[in-house]
């Protein structure tokens, strides 16, 4: 804990300039790479939101895998030599984490119509994150109203997994009625979002998980489970027309042995040789931030279609705590912190 003294043209959290006079506000800071130990709250100066971002309140924002690998610098096998010069070479270039955030605005830069003091929005910060504080200036196309019907809690959980699993299930794979599609990690925050939109597509589901979360996935509405400690993917016979790795540990052959003839396999997470070698009926790659595709979660959430699975809600303060367990790579759905 410590308050640091904002200079004249400091960059603040958000990548702002930002003079010794603005307004100070709390946030978890990273300056370096490292342990869950390297997470710190201080004060900063409150970003002032560009001509075409608003300034939103930060009720939650969700802690993610993606958040986690930043800060350790613990980037996909043979990635890190370009995440780090996207994310910083030898420290955080955006020293305050965090993309999925919702909350209250605060304020609107000059050119924003479309929201306004005291709108209840959410949304995804992108690449200059920001959110693991109590103010985050973001641009307004980056953010939906909030429906009423939503919590901050769930709005600012959903996004990152249940963006991540459209783009794949919905984007990549045209998953729709009859077909079947196996989730392996499907009690993650991609897994859970996962299990739920294919089961709305109208897909019957499998579900690679461990026994632990046996309960939780069948909740969710998978329909057969693989528990990946005793069967294991080798001994999967069935074939799939879709299969989505969320975890990572798929080989493209052993992927590709799981699927129908015309059958699609889908890397979350892939080195990037499978990155290259993914075509045709092998897809990977990085989900955009879209907002109509907010919007369409969100109403699912609202309508109660789609249930936002929380491991935790913890204050901004125990935020380190919220890494450790994404660290553990044991999380279940979503952790979000409130400042
Ligand atoms: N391509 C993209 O655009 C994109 C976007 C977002 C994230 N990602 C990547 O996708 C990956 C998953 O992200 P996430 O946020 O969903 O992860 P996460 O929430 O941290 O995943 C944790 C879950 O994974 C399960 N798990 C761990 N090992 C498993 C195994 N061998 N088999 C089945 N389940 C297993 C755990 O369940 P148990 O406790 O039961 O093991 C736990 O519930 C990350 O590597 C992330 O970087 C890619």
């Amino acid at each position: 804990m410590g308050r640091a003294q904002p200079s004249e043209s400091e960059e603040g959290p958000s990548g702002i300039m930002q003079s010794a006079a603005q307004p100070q506000m709390r946030a978890a800071v990273v300056v370096r790479y490292g342990s869950a130990d390297v997470v710190h709250i201080t004060d900063v100066a409150r970003p002032t939101p560009r001509k075409d971002e608003v300034l939103v309140r930060v009720i939650a924002a969700a802690v993610t895998s993606a958040d986690a690998r930043i800060r350790a610098a613990r980037f996909p096998k043979g990635f890190a030599p370009f995440a780090r010069l996207i994310f910083g070479i030898r420290r955080p270039r955006r020293t305050v984490l965090g993309s999925c955030v919702s909350g209250v605005i605060e304020a609107v830069g000059a050119n924003v119509t479309a929201f306004k003091p005291g709108d209840e929005v959410c949304g995804m910060t992108g690449i200059k994150m920001g959110a693991h504080a109590e103010f985050v200036a973001v641009s307004a196309a980056r953010i939906v109203r909030k429906p009423s019907e939503v919590t901050h809690d769930q709005a600012a959980g959903v996004l990152f997994g249940g963006t991540t699993a459209l783009f794949f299930l919905r984007d990549k794979a045209s998953v729709g009625p009859g077909m079947s599609v196996l989730v392996n990690g499907a009690s993650g925050a991609i897994g859970t979002n996962a299990v739920q939109l294919a089961k709305h597509f109208g897909a019957t589901v499998t579900a690679v998980t461990s026994s632990a979360n046996a309960d939780l996935v069948t909740s969710l509405g998978a329909d057969r489970l693989i528990d990946y400690n005793t069967v294991g993917l080798d001994g999967v016979t069935e074939r799939f027309d879709v299969v989505l790795d969320t975890v990572g540990n798929m080989t493209i052959p052993a992927g590709r042995r799981l699927l129908t003839e015309r059958g699609v396999l889908l890397l979350a997470v892939a080195t990037p040789p499978e990155t290259l070698r993914a075509r045709g009926h092998v897809k990977a790659g990085t989900s955009p931030e879209r907002a109509t595709d907010f919007e369409f979660l969100l109403q699912l959430v609202a309508d109660g279609a789609l249930t936002v699975v929380l491991d935790q809600a913890v204050p901004l303060h125990d935020i380190a705590d919220a890494h450790r367990r994404v660290d553990s790579g044991r999380k279940k759905g979503n952790i979000v912190v409130n400042p």
